[in-house]
């Protein structure tokens, strides 16, 4: 009997799912024989990432489901989305890459409202999803929730202080989530640069978002910015490996070494 087709049947709920590094989690999980439901802020969105998904995998099990995370009510927003999806089949693994664009400033703009504004997506959805997700997956190592932090949080930039805070926040909310929430193994996913439309979103023009990859492009040991299939990879091997929790996974193309 095979020992390592360990998500072949599973169940993958990814929340931003619908592009970036979810949609290239949404491609391994279903390529490794999992059924997926995906999910993002708009039923237009999620309709057309479905229909791409199920272009590219025709006989994939694949559903999607919208869910706005950017309101008030996003601890019973998130209840629905679980519930939703856990009607289809029970949920195994859960994996958060939803994200908001980045919001870099200096320190001379840092207000209350930015704060919250960048807390909201980067603090208070990730902590509210390991509350829904305890509700909702079974008691057991063999269930997951990945969260996603990012480079930032080791490696300091100017004007980043803000989602610095947030992903280096993340790290322990991860390890402690690990701990409230055992068996049920909670880690992250800490990306480097990856070629994602987060950039777009953000405000980079193609040309901007070129210019910022040649340029690391040339400084990275790898040589290259970062594919979602690449760190997708991560997501991956956190939802098989049942002995990893309260782990942060590094995928960066070496950009701690430079
Ligand atoms: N890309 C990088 O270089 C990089 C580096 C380090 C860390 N990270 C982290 O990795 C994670 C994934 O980033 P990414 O680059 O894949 O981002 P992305 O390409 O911009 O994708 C963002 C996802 O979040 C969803 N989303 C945005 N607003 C939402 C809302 N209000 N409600 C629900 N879903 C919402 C989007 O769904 P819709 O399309 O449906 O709105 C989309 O699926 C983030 O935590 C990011 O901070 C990324």
């Amino acid at each position: 009997m095979a020992k390592f087709n360990k998500l072949a049947g599973k169940h993958f709920l990814v929340i931003g799912g619908t592009k970036g590094i979810g949609r290239g989690v949404v491609a391994g999980a279903i390529e490794a024989g999992a059924r997926v439901t995906l999910s993002g802020s708009s039923p237009a969105s999620v309709a057309a990432a479905l229909a791409e998904v199920q272009a590219e995998y025709p006989s994939a099990r694949v559903s999607g489901l919208a869910c706005d995370l950017s309101k008030d009510t996003v601890e019973q927003d998130l209840d629905e989305l679980f519930a939703a999806a856990a009607a289809a089949q029970a949920i195994d693994h859960v994996v958060l890459t939803a994200a908001d664009p980045l919001l870099t400033m200096r320190v001379d703009e840092i207000t209350i409202d930015k704060v919250r504004r960048v807390a909201h997506m980067r603090l208070a959805v990730p902590a509210l999803v390991g509350k829904v997700a305890a509700r909702h997956l079974r008691v057991s190592c063999e269930c997951s929730l990945t969260l996603s932090t990012g480079g930032i949080a080791d490696h300091p930039s100017p004007g980043w202080s803000l989602i610095a805070f947030m992903c280096a926040g993340l790290t322990g909310l991860t390890r402690n989530l690990a701990l409230d929430l055992k068996p049920l193994r909670v880690n992250a996913v800490e990306p480097g640069f990856v070629d994602t439309p987060l950039w777009e979103s953000t405000g980079f023009t193609a040309e901007q978002k070129n210019a910022v990859f040649d340029e690391w492009s040339k400084k990275l040991p790898t040589g290259h910015i970062g594919t979602v299939e690449e760190v997708a990879e991560a997501y991956i091997y956190l939802a098989k490996d049942s002995n990893a929790t309260g782990e942060i996974v590094k995928t960066r193309g070496g950009h701690n070494l430079i």
